[in-house]
């Protein structure tokens, strides 16, 4: 028999610094109105000076793990998604680690903007088997340093934020109790791998990055819009109705939807083609932008200190990132 799951506990963390469009034209050539008509961005975080990826995981880890009334030493394991680790080696998660304490394993894990998605269903596995009772799952970006803020960088500059959100993620032996990830779907086409990605620092060359790489600005995020753009509004609408499918339950009985917040005209698309009501979509990439593995875990943590989220709710959780990479989860809250 496998046990049920339930997220328990969630956090997150938005560093102070909030960085306008208006602050973006100094710097390149774009504008307001150009980063509102396409994304639907007005600000987003940044960090301030000294900062690191594991002060923003901390942060919203302590909250996950306030909210569901858990010491650090009662986790059995850490997954940090993320594709902006705070060392080449070891990942994040190994700092999150040593500030928390203990001797848990602990992890990283890289499939960008669906990270916490495949993070959530790698925590759900392993609660569900019955090897570990208590996961925490954290998804952590610190784009701004490796932004290129010249005019050659911007229709990638402009779409990103930092910020951190985590869950945990715990056994549900509760018979009265019926929270539960009900069912998971996870894709991904490796093939389209080079159309949204940071090509450098490589394992490929000598030296991990070279004059030549330097030159052509492979140090910084390249991506193909358009290309990405379609692939996401065909992939997340299938993949939404491929989880609810497996979990036997209809779309019209979810009370929330939280897509992955790349891009809002994205977003307010897949919800026009499924019939999902705007009240029923939760976004918040006008304040934060597109902050990766963090967006999912973060729109949760906020809609549930706003009591939307409530106790018994069917949710759905969607998103699509690099590699290509995409998935969905149906819950009960
Ligand atoms: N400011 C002003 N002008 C800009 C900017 C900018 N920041 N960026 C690009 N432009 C210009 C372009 O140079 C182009 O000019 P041209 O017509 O003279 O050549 C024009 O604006 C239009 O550019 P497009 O790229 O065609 O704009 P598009 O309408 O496709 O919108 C956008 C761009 C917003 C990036 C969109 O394609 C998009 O959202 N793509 C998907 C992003 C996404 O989903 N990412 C996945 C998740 S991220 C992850 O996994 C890490």
């Amino acid at each position: 028999m496998t046990i049920r799951t339930k997220i328990t506990g969630t956090g997150m963390y938005l560093p102070d610094r909030v960085v306008t469009n208006k602050d973006l034209e100094e710097l390149m050539d774009t504008s307001d109105e150009w980063i509102r008509q396409r994304s639907g961005i007005v600000e987003r975080r940044y960090i301030t000076e000294g900062q690191q990826p594991v002060d923003l995981a901390e942060a919203a880890a302590r909250q996950a793990l306030e909210a569901a009334e858990l010491e650090p030493d009662q986790i059995d394991c850490i997954v940090l998604a993320t594709l902006s680790s705070q060392a080449d080696f070891p990942g994040t998660s190994f700092f999150l680690q040593a500030r928390l304490g203990g001797n848990m394993p602990c992890f990283d894990l890289q499939a960008q903007c669906s990270g916490f998605l495949y993070g959530l269903t790698v925590a759900r596995s392993l609660v569900a088997s019955g090897q570990y009772q208590r996961v925490l799952v954290v998804g952590c970006e610190v784009h701004s340093t490796g932004l290129d803020f010249s005019t050659h960088g911007r229709d990638v500059t402009v779409l990103f934020g930092d910020g951190s959100g985590a869950v945990v993620v715990e056994a549900n032996t509760d018979e009265d109790d019926r929270s539960d990830i009900l069912e998971m779907r996870l894709h991904a086409e490796g093939k389209y791998a080079k159309k949204l990605w940071l090509e450098a620092p490589t394992s490929c060359v000598p030296g991990r990055i070279n004059q030549e790489m330097m030159d052509r600005r492979a140090h910084f995020p390249s991506m193909q819009g358009k290309f990405v753009f379609k692939h996401a509004v065909t992939r997340m609408p299938q993949v939404l109705r491929e989880t609810l499918d497996a979990a036997s339950v209809k779309l019209e009985d979810i009370s929330l939807f939280f897509f992955h917040q790349a891009n809002l005209r994205i977003n307010e698309y897949v919800a026009n083609n499924l019939g999902i009501p705007a009240e029923k979509l939760r976004n918040n990439i006008q304040r934060y932008g597109n902050c990766s593995a963090a967006s999912i875990p973060i729109l949760l943590a906020e809609a549930e200190r706003e009591g939307a989220l409530k106790r018994g709710d069917l949710v759905s959780l969607t998103g699509f990132g690099s590699g290509f990479s995409w998935g969905s989860a149906a819950l009960r809250w």
